[in-house]
């Protein structure tokens, strides 16, 4: 079972909320949490990309690091830990990508891979000029998979020659190749994305919402299987999930009580306005899922809240679903969330009791 987390890459990380802690990203920050991470044995760390924030109150997610460059020096400052970049397929040819990512293989060889973002808020393209119109929300993973198609060319053979609707190469070249396969990840939770997902990613994550439900996921992993086994290929769901804890259920309570209270109205509904904006998203898909002002303050992520047995248990609740890979935290403060996991929670989980005693 992996264990992840998902860094701080924008200000006050995944809590559109007032009272919840303010802080900006940095890469003093992300690094104390990704060296803390990889101190306590997590397999992995990843960055988003998101390219305008949502403002607000809280100026939420206004400020955000750029992923490739973050992770790159995150990879020369640890020496275990993968680590994922996200790159926005709309703004990055896939010839530059598939070299930052055999860059980033050469700071961290074999430990470096790509989460893929088709993209669901029209204005962090527009505001640069480089959203195709709405369409684009139709055919983006047909984009998407010419995209990886064209990376893979260059990672494997070093040259490419892809002609498609939306690339054409010419003799691309690419050397040197990384050490070894860089892998996907996607997050696509729709049919497409799924489907996307199951002829390209290794890991695809898969979501549930809800608080202390930790197995509410379990319906979308099941149709990542489903997709996954028409391609026969092997696809890891991740799960991702919000952890509040604390020593007992009810200081957690309270500390979720006030984040909730605390909520950024103004960013919830702008996020709201942009979430709205696929007219083809379908009842599954997070553009829906994210369309909901009201309580949506941790993104309607899956949230767990309680004290470190119960966030231990409910851990490993959801790592016993079938088909689940890893799990992917959030924090609402991530410094003293990793350590908290660390030295309390994953010592207490029946998955990761071996990685908690090695890390000792
Ligand atoms: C773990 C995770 C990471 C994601 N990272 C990003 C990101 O970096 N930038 C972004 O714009 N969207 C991100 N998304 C959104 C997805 O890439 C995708 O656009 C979304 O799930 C909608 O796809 P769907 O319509 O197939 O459900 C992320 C989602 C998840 C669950």
């Amino acid at each position: 079972m992996d264990m992840g987390v998902f860094i701080p890459i924008g200000n006050n990380g995944w809590l559109i909320s007032k009272s919840s802690p303010q802080y900006m990203p940095s890469f003093d920050l992300n690094r104390v949490i990704v060296q803390k991470a990889e101190g306590y044995g997590l397999d992995f760390a990843l960055s988003m990309v998101k390219l305008r924030g949502f403002g607000g109150e809280t100026e939420f997610w206004d400020h955000n690091l750029e992923s490739f460059t973050l992770m790159s020096a995150l990879a020369a400052v640890t020496s275990k830990i993968k680590l994922f970049a996200s790159t926005a397929i709309l703004t990055l040819p896939p010839a530059i990508v598939a070299r930052m990512a055999s860059t980033i293989d050469s700071v961290a060889p074999g430990r470096f891979g790509i989460n893929i973002v088709t993209g669901w808020a029209p204005n962090e393209y527009t505001q640069m000029g480089v959203w195709p119109g709405d369409d684009y929300f139709g055919y983006r993973y047909e984009y998407a998979s010419e995209y990886v198609q064209v990376m893979k060319d260059l990672w494997s053979e070093g040259t490419s020659d892809f002609k498609g609707k939306h690339f054409t190469m010419e003799d691309c070249k690419l050397s040197p190749k990384p050490s070894s396969p860089i892998e996907i990840v996607a997050a696509g939770q729709s049919g497409t994305g799924m489907a996307f997902s199951s002829n390209y990613a290794d890991y695809s994550f898969v979501l549930g919402s809800g608080i202390n439900t930790p197995t509410a996921f379990a319906t979308t992993a099941a149709r990542l299987s489903e997709a996954a086994a028409e391609t026969g290929r092997d696809v890891g769901a991740y799960v991702l999930f919000m952890i509040i804890a604390d020593e007992t259920d009810e200081a957690a309570r309270a500390k979720w009580d006030s984040y909730r209270e605390g909520a950024d109205m103004e960013a919830l509904s702008y996020m709201g306005v942009q979430g709205a904006a696929d007219a083809t998203a379908g009842e599954e898909s997070t553009a829906k899922a994210i369309n909901l002002p009201e309580g949506a303050v941790n993104f309607n992520m899956g949230t767990i809240v309680g004290s470190y047995a119960t966030v231990a248990r409910m851990l490993d609740e959801a790592a016993a679903v079938p088909g689940v890979k890893g799990i992917m935290m959030t924090f609402d403060d991530f410094v003293e969330g990793i350590d908290a996991f660390g030295q309390h929670i994953q010592p207490l989980m029946a998955c990761r009791k071996d990685i908690a005693i090695a890390a000792e």
